[in-house]
């Protein structure tokens, strides 16, 4: 494998982490197989708005922001400031923190579907807590569903359900180790946009389906009529319809997808970006669907720690006082633009697609087979120009114009390489291996 002199710490570290980390990465698309392995950074020492500098001292704009997780920018002032000030006051209290009661009811003001909310510490969390609550209101045990929703059991299960003939996964890359054989047969997804499949599973699973979990969308709306078709749907089924809004919330409208569709969910889940980088996830909802979460177990130490209670507020509160909307609107803009005049100006058979909040670029190739060298191509080639991406673009809101322009110019040149690529010498100029899709998302 090539290892490029630029990221020999980065590689060295990696290297020791196989030794003592199975895995060697906590969430799988840090791993170094999701860029240009051996080219692209793997380790940061720090990072500050739209930057960060990885341990061999390269500096990148950053276009992944902890795959969504940072939406204000690295290491902000407001959000760091106020979690700095709380923690000289105490992280964590042995009795409850008022800033408890006082996110529940900025988050209840906020998405539009609140009325009840409890807090956990991540985004899979959140949508364990809401199947959870959806099973014990309903007194069923199925989950439909479509998306990406974490590494529990209650949807890892689903690849139990391998295909006899082919042996693939429905979550293709991921086998089922681990997971208990009891749950197979309980999550069962379903193909997005398509309310004819949901109907037919909810008449093969008559009376069985406590909840419709999906992501109502990842870069592009959803299909006309689509989300209103699934609402009815699940109320005429008597389950609960659950938004997974882990990745979609905050960027469109503050009050998520829902606010933006006016598609109401009877649950929804949040994390990630509500922090702007502390661990925190939530499950919000109606009274109806959740207030008998009361009743149930679902209890942990940190849930409530004041570091992610305050993270949330200032990170909801500069949100809204920066304007947040119409700054991604802008900013998505001119990136699409942007990325668009530099596809023209190079002559690269390409095109941008995807909403503002995260444009992605896609190479025409010849062959299908091809698509997955060429966009590493492209990750590796932007690597070496400061630009840390896989094919899509999400800003935050320390994106400046100039780190637009930057990114264009460098994507420009790359695009140059791909036309060279393309007319066959895409074998001598990707020097690292193709990126491996980690597993299949169900919502593109
Ligand atoms: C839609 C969606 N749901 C759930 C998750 C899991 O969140 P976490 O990684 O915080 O557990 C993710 C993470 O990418 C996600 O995109």
């Amino acid at each position: 494998m090539v290892i490029d002199d630029r990221v020999r710490k980065s590689m060295e570290l990696y290297d020791r982490a196989g030794e003592l980390i199975p895995g060697r990465t906590q969430l799988v698309s840090r791993r170094a197989s999701q860029f240009a392995e051996g080219v692209s950074p793997v380790y940061a020492q720090g990072a500050k708005g739209s930057r960060f500098v990885d341990v061999d001292g390269n500096e990148y704009i950053d276009w992944v922001n902890c795959v969504s997780a940072v939406i204000l920018g690295h290491a902000d002032e407001a959000v760091d400031g106020a979690v700095k000030r709380q923690i000289d006051r105490g992280s964590l209290y042995t009795v409850n923190s008022p800033m408890e009661v006082e996110l529940a009811e900025l988050l209840i003001e906020t998405i539009p579907s609140a009325e009840m909310v409890r807090y956990c510490k991540g985004g899979g969390e959140a949508c364990a807590v809401a199947v959870k609550i959806a099973r014990g209101a309903t007194g069923r045990d199925k989950i439909l569903f479509s998306g990406y929703h974490g590494w529990h059991d209650w949807y890892q299960s689903v690849n139990y359900l391998a295909d006899p003939d082919t042996g693939e996964f429905p979550i293709t890359g991921i086998e089922p180790i681990g997971v208990p054989k009891a749950l197979a047969g309980t999550a069962l997804p379903f193909t997005y946009g398509d309310l004819d499949n949901l109907e037919k599973l909810f008449a093969e699973n008559s009376g069985e389906v406590a909840a419709v979990m999906m992501e109502p969308l990842r870069s592009d709306l959803p299909p006309e009529g689509y989300l209103e078709g699934v609402k009815e749907i699940a109320r005429a089924n008597d389950a609960i319809l659950i938004f997974d809004e882990v990745s979609c919330g905050w960027r469109t409208r503050i009050g998520g997808i829902q606010e933006y569709t006016g598609v109401t969910p009877d649950m929804s889940v949040f994390a990630k970006a509500m922090t702007n980088g502390y661990p925190m996830g939530v499950v919000v909802g109606s009274r109806d669907s959740m207030e008998l979460a009361a009743r149930m177990f679902i209890s942990s130490s940190y849930w409530s720690d004041n570091v992610g209670l305050a993270a949330s507020l200032a990170t909801i509160t500069e949100l809204k006082r920066r304007d947040s909307v119409a700054q991604f609107e802008a900013l998505g803009e001119k990136m699409r633009t942007a990325m668009q005049g530099a596809i023209d100006s190079a002559g690269v058979p390409a095109s941008v697609s995807g909403w503002h909040f995260r444009c992605y670029v896609n190479f025409d190739v010849p062959d299908a087979s091809m698509t997955s060298k060429v966009n590493t191509l492209f990750v590796q080639e932007m690597a070496r120009r400061g630009i840390h991406t896989f094919t899509s673009f999400m800003p935050t809101l320390a994106h400046t114009d100039d780190d637009i322009q930057q990114t264009a110019d460098a994507a420009e040149d790359v695009f140059k390489i791909v036309i060279q690529a393309l007319e066959g010498d895409l074998d001598n100029l990707l020097e690292v291996d193709p990126k491996r899709e980690p597993f299949r998302r169900f919502v593109t």
